[in-house]
């Protein structure tokens, strides 16, 4: 059984996990187009991981009995001026989901919904290294600089990220 109120959060965190990923392949195509692979290679892996974080909870609210009830999604920006504006986006993004997860959990406590506000404590952990990951790219493109050999090593670097899929369960230990 699932609180009504608590039901609704977590469907419409769905759709919010959902646009993120859709949002970073949106970037990921900006990548593309302009020959920065390894930053595709990034944003590609971002929108998988986007993918797992929504059937994280698609998978909780059955199992818990309650009812998924996914929403539309919106076309994220599809043009960007730079790459600074994209890794800027990234991390605005992930405040706003942050956010999006506190009220979850806010709603949780306010029900007494303690199963809820347990599960929620794994998106509370990943959100942290969510916001860190955004604020180290943007450092790191600071150090690199927006053209030449330095974003060509950083391009790189971003290239070696490797997708390790998220467990969908209820609670994986970790
Ligand atoms: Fe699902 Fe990027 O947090």
């Amino acid at each position: 059984m699932l609180n009504e109120k608590v039901e609704q959060k977590l469907n419409e965190q769905i759709q919010k996990e959902f646009f993120s990923s859709y949002l970073y392949l949106s970037m990921e195509a900006y990548f593309k187009s302009v020959d920065l692979d390894g930053f595709a290679n990034w944003y590609h892996i971002q929108a998988q991981e986007e993918r797992d974080h929504a059937m994280k909870i698609y998978n909780y609210i059955d199992y818990v009995g309650g009812r998924i009830r996914l929403l539309p999604i919106q076309a994220p920006k599809g043009e960007y001026k730079s790459v600074r504006e994209v890794l800027e986006d990234t991390l605005a993004h992930e405040r706003m989901v942050t956010q999006s997860i506190y009220d979850i959990v806010d709603v949780a406590r306010e029900h007494k919904d303690h199963k809820t506000d347990y599960f929620m404590q794994w998106y509370v952990k990943e959100q942290v290294e969510e916001e860190n990951n955004s604020e180290s790219n943007i450092k790191k493109l600071k150090i690199s600089g927006e053209e030449g050999s330095g974003l060509f090593i950083l391009d790189a670097e971003m290239g070696k990220r490797v997708y390790v899929p998220t467990p969908t369960g209820f609670d994986d230990g970790e």
